[in-house]
């Protein structure tokens, strides 16, 4: 007989998740702040919990899915909860940070329960599809003996650590790869605009040149591992000719007036790297300037773990 799950938190992505599970064939119990939503999963089998104390009490593994780890908290850390926590595992898909994640796990664990934590790397539509990709980290043995339950949230569910926090760094390590391409979309918008170009053809030339895009993300994340800063035989591009198309950027945004907050701090970093005699060296030579301090000693350290 298959599990029975929890789901605490049925907005957008609690239901996905609730309703995954419940495709699945798991006896699945939910409950929502906001009673409808969660009895919107009750036409697809779904049990209705009155309470957290109920669903915690129906489950043996508990899917939690709020806004945030605050919400999370008000609604599990509570004596009336906490008894029937013991022997539970207790799955955190609300996002939040490495830190968040440790301290939630240490918690669980003093009280008698399992935890790990996860960060969903997919819009709800994903959910339950194989394309559907969710990081996993906490103690190994516990997603290790539940299978078919991670399994039926997607295809492409992993544990990348014991580190109760590796999700959550993962997740925000590769949403500031998403925020960067998006405010890059933004400004290739307002440049098209301003040039009265249409955004279909925007969204033609770009399919073309993301190619490439992703070729020099995965540059940049492999010179940097390496610790390969100097231009070499396999640079593919130095900071020089990536400093003089910047310039043509900013001429543009000026001459359009289109906001350069976001650039001007690209601007800052470039000229710090310039500046410390990196002009010829290769893009990757821009990682040293991540830290606060803008010093090389934090890159290479990482560089050699
Ligand atoms: N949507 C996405 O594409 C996506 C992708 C990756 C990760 N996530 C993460 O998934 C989590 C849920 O996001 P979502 O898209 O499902 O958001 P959502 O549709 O806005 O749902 C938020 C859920 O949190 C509940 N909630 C918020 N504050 C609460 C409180 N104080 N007490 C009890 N319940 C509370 C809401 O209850 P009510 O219905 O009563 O308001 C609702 O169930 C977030 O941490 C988000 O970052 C979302």
């Amino acid at each position: 007989m298959k599990l029975s799950i929890g789901v605490v938190g049925t907005g957008r992505m609690g239901s996905a998740l609730a309703r995954a599970l419940l495709e699945s064939g798991y006896r699945t119990t939910v409950w929502n702040r906001t009673k409808p939503k969660a009895e919107a999963l009750a036409a697809l089998g779904a049990t209705v919990a009155a309470s957290i104390p109920e669903v915690v009490s129906a489950a043996e593994i508990i899917i939690v899915c709020v806004t945030d780890y605050e919400a999370a908290a008000a609604l599990l850390r509570d004596d009336a909860v906490a008894s029937a926590l013991r022997g539970k595992l207790i799955v955190q898909l609300t996002s939040g940070t490495p830190g968040g994640a440790r301290e939630a796990h240490n918690w669980f664990a003093g009280h008698g329960a399992s935890y790990l934590d996860g960060a969903m790397m997919a819009t709800p539509d994903f959910i339950g599809t194989e394309a559907g990709t969710i990081l996993i980290s906490g103690p190994r043995p516990s997603f290790d003996a539940n299978p078919d339950m991670f399994r039926a949230l997607g295809g492409n569910v992993q544990h990348v650590g014991d580190d109760p926090g590796r999700a959550n760094a993962l997740d925000s390590a590769l949403l500031a790869l998403m925020w960067g391409a998006l405010f890059g979309a933004l400004h290739a918008i307002a440049v098209s605009q301003a040039e009265e170009i249409d955004l279909s053809e925007l969204a033609r030339q770009w399919s073309a040149t993301a190619p490439v895009v992703d070729g020099l993300v995965a540059d940049l994340i492999k010179r940097t591992k390496a610790g390969r800063f100097a231009s070499d035989d396999e640079t593919l591009s130095s900071i020089s000719p990536h400093y003089s198309a910047f310039q043509h950027l900013l001429e543009v945004m000026d001459a359009r007036a289109i906001d350069r907050s976001v650039v001007d701090a690209y601007d800052a970093m470039f000229q710090r790297a310039i500046a410390a005699g990196h002009l010829q060296d290769d893009f990757a030579a821009l990682s040293q300037f991540m830290g606060k301090s803008g010093g090389t000693q934090n890159v290479v350290a990482a560089a050699r773990r």
